[in-house]
C-alpha cells in the first residue's frame, strides 16, 4: 500500500485563497484590512528568511504589513516600549516578535507584554489558558498545531474516538496539539497520549496510533514497524542533515529530513505528510488566519 500524501503546499494555497476572499469582503463592507506587524531583532539569516516569507504572504492576502527591524543591540526596555506602541495602534491586529531574541533580552517578558488579543502566535499565557479551556474560549491557537489539525481535517481523517499519539512535549507543538485533539468538537474528540524522552517503550505507544503526530526533532526516530497499517502520520520534524546545490537556483540549500523514515513509512501508513512540503508551509498560513480572525473578533464577526 502507498499512503495518500497530505501536502501542506496544496492546502496552503486553498486556505490563502479563502483568506484573500474574506479580506476583500471585509474591506468592501467595513473599510479595513487586517494589520500585522513583524518585529525582527538582529540579523539571524533564518529569522530574516522567515520574516520575509511572512511579509510576502501577508501582502498576497491583502493585509497591511509592517516590518519593524531593530538592531541586535536594542535594549529590553526599548523593545517593550515598541510593543506597547503596537498594542495601542488601532490599525494593527497582530503582533509577532520573531524568535529567538538576543541573549540580553528576556524572551518571556517580551512575549508576555504583547496584548493577548493581538497575540497571533498564541504564545501568551492567556492564550495558552484559553486553548486549554477549549471551545469558544480559544482565540489564537498556536500556528503549527493549528496547521496540523487543519491538515488532518482536510485529509478527511476521522478524529472522533481516534487514538492520537503525540511524540514530543514542546510548548510550541507537542503540548498544544495534544490539548487541541482532546477537546470536544470538529477535528478533535480523540483519545490522546503524549510520549517523550522519559517514556519507557516509545514503539508500543506509536503502534496503537490511528493518528501519529511526531515533533521530536530527531531525524528518522520513528521506524516503519512502529506505524499501524493505515494510520495517518504527521511529521513535524525539520532536521537539517546536510547541504546540496539547488537545481533551481544553483545556490546551497539545506537537505531536510523528518522525524519519520518517510520512504518506508509511506508503504504502511494510510496518509502521511512529506518533509519538506508537509507541515512546514502550514505555519505561516495559520498565522495569516489568526491575524484575519483577530480583526474579525474586533469587528464582532466571530
Ligand atoms: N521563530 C521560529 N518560528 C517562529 C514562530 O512560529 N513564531 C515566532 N514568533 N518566532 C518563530
Amino acid at each position: 500500500m502507498t499512503a495518500k500524501l497530505i501536502l501542506g503546499t496544496e492546502i496552503r494555497e486553498a486556505i490563502l485563497e479563502e483568506i484573500t476572499a474574506e479580506v476583500k469582503q471585509i474591506k468592501e463592507k467595513h473599510g479595513v484590512v487586517p494589520g500585522l506587524v513583524t518585529i525582527l531583532v538582529g540579523e539571524n539569516p533564518a529569522s530574516i528568511s522567515y520574516v520575509t516569507l511572512k511579509i510576502q504572504t501577508g501582502h498576497r492576502v491583502g493585509f497591511k504589513e509592517v516590518q519593524d527591524s531593530q538592531p541586535e543591540t536594542i535594549s529590553e526596555a526599548d523593545l517593550l516600549a515598541l510593543i506597547d506602541k503596537y498594542n495601542k495602534d488601532d490599525s494593527i491586529n497582530g503582533i509577532l516578535v520573531q524568535l529567538p531574541l538576543p541573549k540580553h533580552i528576556d524572551e518571556k517578558k517580551i512575549l508576555n507584554a504583547i496584548d493577548p488579543d493581538k497575540d497571533v502566535d498564541g504564545f501568551h499565557p492567556v492564550n495558552v489558558g484559553r486553548l486549554m479551556i477549549g471551545g469558544a474560549e480559544v482565540k489564537f491557537p498556536p500556528c503549527t498545531p493549528a496547521g496540523i489539525q487543519e491538515m488532518i481535517v482536510r485529509a478527511g481523517v476521522e478524529t472522533k474516538g481516534a487514538e492520537v499519539v503525540v511524540v514530543g512535549r514542546s510548548n510550541i507543538v507537542g503540548k498544544p496539539i495534544a490539548n487541541m485533539m482532546l477537546q470536544k468538537g470538529k477535528g478533535a474528540n480523540s483519545t490522546v497520549t503524549i510520549v517523550h524522552t522519559g517514556t519507557k517503550d516509545l514503539a508500543s505507544h506509536c503502534k496503537r496510533a490511528d493518528i501519529l503526530i511526531v515533533a521530536a526533532g530527531v531525524p528518522g526516530l520513528v521506524k516503519p514497524e512502529w506505524i499501524k497499517p493505515g494510520a495517518c502520520v504527521i511529521d513535524v520534524g525539520v532536521n537539517r542533515v546536510g547541504e546540496k546545490i539547488s537545481e533551481k537556483t544553483g545556490k546551497k540549500i539545506a537537505i531536510l529530513r523528518g522525524d519519520v523514515d518517510f520512504d518506508a513509512a509511506k508503504e504502511i501508513a494510510g496518509s502521511i505528510t512529506p518533509v519538506p512540503g508537509g507541515v512546514g508551509p502550514m505555519t505561516i498560513t495559520m498565522l495569516m488566519k489568526n491575524t484575519l480572525n483577530s480583526l474579525k473578533f474586533k469587528l464582532g464577526l466571530m
